[in-house]
């Protein structure tokens, strides 16, 4: 009986694709054009991707065999959901194998943010550290820490938090009910955007969260309030994120993503001291990228298998 055959469109450490070869053949077309793929999506019942390459209509119907779709991602929001349904295509992501590495760089990005940090390695580099000291940060001791969206990854960004003596505020569709436990208390939206000193946002991307952060917003939050995105570009619009930069109305942002994303070199984000912004490396660790991987590669063999699968989404 011919194997069944796998896809994987994202780079994948050697031990996955391995692990993935004990049970089916494997086409690796990480490396190759997106216009290259076709051949190889012709017969596959399954692939392994990722947030950065997009399964959609396009790609769907390159696919007509396609059983399963393994994100080795939390988000799916580049998957066409409806088009995975219509076709009683199964979504798996890698939920529960990246948190605290997301919950680091997160942190990271809020003391970058508080303390300004960007400005004074600008300082640094420029000279001006000859003639004065850069402008002062913001102490993380007894600031408000206001996170929108408290899961596994929010959670665990509180706890850094608190180690550095914040307080937590955080805002979800529903309160939690183990306040007592996390030592977060809930705000509405706008109760927390008006009280927090750094404002962090971890939601999925969703119709609902889409340009949550707009110049409404923005004129909400206190003037030396800082802006953290570890969840998903688009939830921010950046026309107005640039422009309470612009206005003063918040003090700086620290951004782990960005709509668009990449963002081009030239985008004035880029040109601006009071912006940290890295390439999307939540999960960017060895260690927690191989586990992600290898978390999408138990889910397709599971569904090979016809076992249940690890960490299914319900679509
Ligand atoms: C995720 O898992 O969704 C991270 O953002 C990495 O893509």
């Amino acid at each position: 009986m011919d194997r069944p055959h796998l896809v994987v469109l994202t780079r994948v450490a050697p031990v996955v694709l391995d692990r993935l070869r004990e049970h089916a053949r494997v086409t690796d077309v990480s490396e190759l054009p997106r216009d290259a793929w076709g051949a190889a999506l012709a017969d596959a019942i399954g692939v392994l991707s990722s947030s950065n390459a997009p399964v959609d209509a396009a790609f769907l119907a390159e696919g007509p065999a396609l059983r399963i779709v393994a994100m080795q991602s939390v988000g799916y929001d580049n998957v066409d959901v409806p088009g995975l349904r219509a076709r009683g295509i199964v979504l798996t992501n890698s939920r529960g194998s990246l948190v605290e590495a997301v919950a680091d760089l997160t942190y990271a990005l809020v003391i970058l943010a508080v303390r300004r940090l960007g400005l004074a390695m600008a300082w640094a580099r420029s000279g001006r550290w000859m003639q004065a000291d850069a402008p002062y940060g913001h102490d993380l001791a007894g600031a408000t820490l206001g996170l929108i969206g408290f899961g596994a990854i929010g959670t665990a960004v509180a706890r850094r938090a608190q180690a550095s003596g914040m307080r937590v505020v955080y805002h979800t569709r529903t309160p939690r009910d183990d306040d007592a436990t996390t030592g977060g208390a809930y705000r509405t939206f706008e109760q927390l955007l008006r009280e927090a000193d750094c404002v962090v946002t971890l939601v999925p991307l969703t119709p609902q969260t889409r340009g949550m952060f707009d110049d409404a917003a923005f004129a909400q939050m206190k003037p030396t309030a800082t802006f953290v995105n570890a969840a998903r570009g688009a939830v921010c619009d950046t026309g107005a994120l640039l422009r309470a930069l612009e206005s003063g109305k918040i003090g700086g942002a620290a951004l782990d993503v960005t709509d668009p994303e990449p963002l081009p070199p030239d985008h004035p984000l880029f040109a601006r001291d009071d912006v940290v912004i890295v390439p999307h490396v939540g999960s960017a660790t060895d260690e927690t990228r191989t586990r992600m991987a290898m978390l999408a590669a138990e889910n397709l063999i599971a569904f090979i298998d016809g076992k249940p699968l690890p960490t299914p989404v319900a679509i």
